[in-house]
């Protein structure tokens, strides 16, 4: 008799936390994902000018933040106040940039944690190896996925440490078409990480065949849901878990 379940779907990670929901790159945001059943969240991480991994989107403050000024150029002393919610919603009012460490502490042992390593700004820095390192102290070597888009990132990490999962991440579209061929092979990743519209299914297949996963971004629309699942996907990252497990666990 078989053991596999008729219903078998992607894993849910939460793009940013649940970031429908809650201020992106937030602690609210990556509880929540829990609490809403995803089985994963995705962060994006960045150097501070004093060297801290801090969990942040974009080279500057100024969208998220009540602060101004450029991550990479402000200390963790400067960064560690700044009110990271009151943009979304008063009731978010204080809620802080996490540390990876924090994040890490936290839910490293009940969730897997899609580090983004987002140094696009400054590609020669030490955030890889800071991330491997952090990783590996702290013993999370098994729940952590490393993605970026800067694929020379994931061989500094392969270099680091093997044993850490790594996904490639394709840019939309013709942009990326030739890392999502060949030429991304030589990377060394474990997941592809392509935008969800350039999926198809042969292209699925090839990377199972290869012993490779494949998880698609950002996935919110239900119809593109039921589509990535039929394409047997191995994960979805989505800004609103809740409505993907609705989705995904409807036979
Ligand atoms: O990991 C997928 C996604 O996070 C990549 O784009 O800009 O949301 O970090 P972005
Ligand atoms: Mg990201």
């Amino acid at each position: 008799m078989s053991t596999t379940t008729s219903n078998h779907h992607p894993l849910i990670i939460a793009h940013r936390g649940a970031s429908a929901f809650a201020p992106e790159n937030t602690m609210a945001a990556f509880r929540l994902a829990k609490e809403l059943g995803a089985e994963g969240i995705e962060l994006d991480v960045m150097l501070s000018a004093d060297q801290k991994l801090v969990v942040h989107h974009d080279n500057s403050v100024n969208r998220t933040t009540d602060g101004k000024g450029k991550v990479a150029e402000m200390t963790w002393d400067e960064l560690k106040d700044l009110d990271a919610g009151s943009k979304f919603g008063e009731e978010f009012s204080g809620e802080p940039l996490p540390l990876l460490e924090q994040v890490f502490e936290e839910l490293g042992r009940k969730l897997l944690i899609n580090v983004e390593l987002k140094n696009y700004a400054s590609p020669r820095d030490r955030l890889t190896e800071m991330v491997v390192d952090l990783v590996k102290r702290m013993e999370l070597e098994e729940s952590v996925l490393l993605s970026s888009f800067n694929a020379k990132n994931l061989l500094r990490a392969y270099r680091a440490a093997p044993e850490i999962r790594r996904g490639l991440l394709t840019l939309p579209g013709l942009a990326g078409s030739l890392y999502r061929g060949w030429y991304g092979k030589r990377f060394q990743y474990d997941a592809l990480h392509p935008h969800y519209p350039d999926v198809r299914p042969k292209m699925v297949e090839k990377l199972h065949k290869h012993g490779k996963q494949i998880n698609v971004w950002t996935v919110d629309e239900p119809e593109d849901l039921r589509r990535m699942k039929a394409y047997q996907v191995d994960s979805v990252i989505c800004n609103d878990p809740a409505q993907a497990r609705q989705v995904l666990e409807t036979p």
